[in-house]
């Protein structure tokens, strides 16, 4: 690693710290370097809160910056938002040199937060460790580009993709150190979501244990509101974090006005000719109405088929045990096809040993 890769790196490590906590911002870590020595590092801490380069100039405690470099993951702002333009304040405290990992891709941004720092005469140089910068941010942009929210399939199988066996009983295929780790993907994506049978069959909490972090909106999709009131993501403290999608005849019926009074939060969406609420529709109407820019769709293999039938799959995250089942329920059970040529195919992004099961995450290629 150059020495700029190794501050950069310790940017994006700052940035992380920020998970959950900053959306629908991004995730952005700075770290101010002098004669090759950090004299000030920051995040961004939450939504609304200082940006990094503001928290890492003042934890300096410093004024004046010249003969310092800055490092930072994303583009420094070049607008009045909830806080000051970042590139105003860098020039004004006189940096000498800025290095910039990832573009923003937000209009407001784009290239003109660099240019103005470079046209006040501060060196910039960009593109260290960009490749690492755009995988922190990946909610990030995808909010920013497409307005919808970017979709984490997290599934805990066997050896021979089951998700459960034939019987329904899924709890647990997958070790102890997988299931932290799901937990950490929790605290870092806006919200989780399963299918009603999911719901009905395993009454999962969806909250985040074991790790450190808030809990992410809870959302369910149950066309018809058949749910009962009794499973715990409707009688849980925090349940005006629960959403439940279900069509729009339905959310005008007694049971959704019952769920309204209790503080849960019903999005009436559209329904495809099978009856079942339409995923786009429902993704935009996600970001629009919450600001939900990542959601970790956590089963079962109708929701996991449906998803990967419309092709609405970023990533992957897949936890696989040693295990066989046999005839169990496939994660993809509902996903048919006839043609070689139509295989769903995915690229392999990184694999990991979690406990006694391997971690794949896969991207859509
Ligand atoms: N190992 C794992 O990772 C894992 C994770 C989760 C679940 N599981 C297991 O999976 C099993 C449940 O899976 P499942 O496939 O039977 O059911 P599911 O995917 O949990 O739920 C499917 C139901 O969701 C509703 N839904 C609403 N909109 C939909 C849409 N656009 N597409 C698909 N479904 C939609 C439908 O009911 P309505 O028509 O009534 O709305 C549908 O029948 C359980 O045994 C559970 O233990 C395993």
């Amino acid at each position: 690693m150059t020495n700029y890769e190794q501050f950069m790196n310790r940017a994006l490590i700052l940035a992380m710290k920020g998970s959950g906590y900053v959306s629908p911002n991004p995730r952005v870590g700075a770290v101010i370097v002098e004669n090759d020595k950090i004299i000030g590092e920051g995040w961004h801490k939450m939504f609304g809160g200082k940006h990094a380069e503001i928290e890492a100039a003042e934890n300096s405690k410093r004024t004046d910056f010249s003969g310092c470099t800055l490092f930072v993951n994303l583009e420094p702002c070049s607008h009045v938002g909830k806080t000051p333009a970042c590139s105003d304040f860098i020039i004004s405290k006189k940096f000498s040199k800025v290095v910039v990992a990832s573009l923003d891709p937000n209009p407001l941004v784009n290239g003109k937060g660099i240019r103005r720092i470079q046209e006040a005469g501060i060196e910039v140089v960009t593109g260290v460790l960009e490749k690492e910068s755009n995988w922190i941010n990946r909610f990030f942009f995808k909010y920013i580009q497409k307005k919808s929210p970017y979709v984490i399939l997290k599934i805990a199988q066997s050896l021979d993709g089951n998700i459960a066996l034939s019987s329904g009983i899924s709890q647990w295929i997958t070790g102890e150190e997988s299931r932290k780790r799901s937990h950490q993907l929790r605290s870092e994506v806006d919200a989780v979501l399963v299918g009603k049978k999911t719901a009905l069959l395993d009454n999962p909490s969806l909250t985040v244990r074991d790790v450190n972090g808030r809990n992410p909106y809870k959302i369910v999709l149950d066309s018809y509101l058949t749910l009962p009131l009794d499973l715990k993501i409707l009688k849980c403290d925090d349940r005006d974090k629960t959403i439940i999608c279900c069509s729009v005849n339905a959310s005008t019926s007694r049971k959704a006005e019952i769920l309204k009074l209790a503080g849960i939060k019903i999005l009436p969406v559209e329904t495809y000719e099978n009856g079942k609420v339409t995923l786009e529709q429902m993704l935009v109407d996600l970001t629009e109405k919450f600001n939900i820019t990542s959601i970790m769709v956590e089963g079962g293999a109708e929701i996991f088929s449906s998803f990967l039938e419309r092709n609405l799959i970023d990533e992957i995250q897949l936890f696989m045990a040693p295990k066989i089942i046999g005839s169990g329920i496939q994660s993809f059970n509902n996903f048919k096809i006839n043609k070689l040529n139509s295989v769903a195919n995915f690229n392999i992004v990184d694999f990991d040993k979690s406990g006694d099961d391997i971690q794949i995450t896969l991207v859509r290629n």
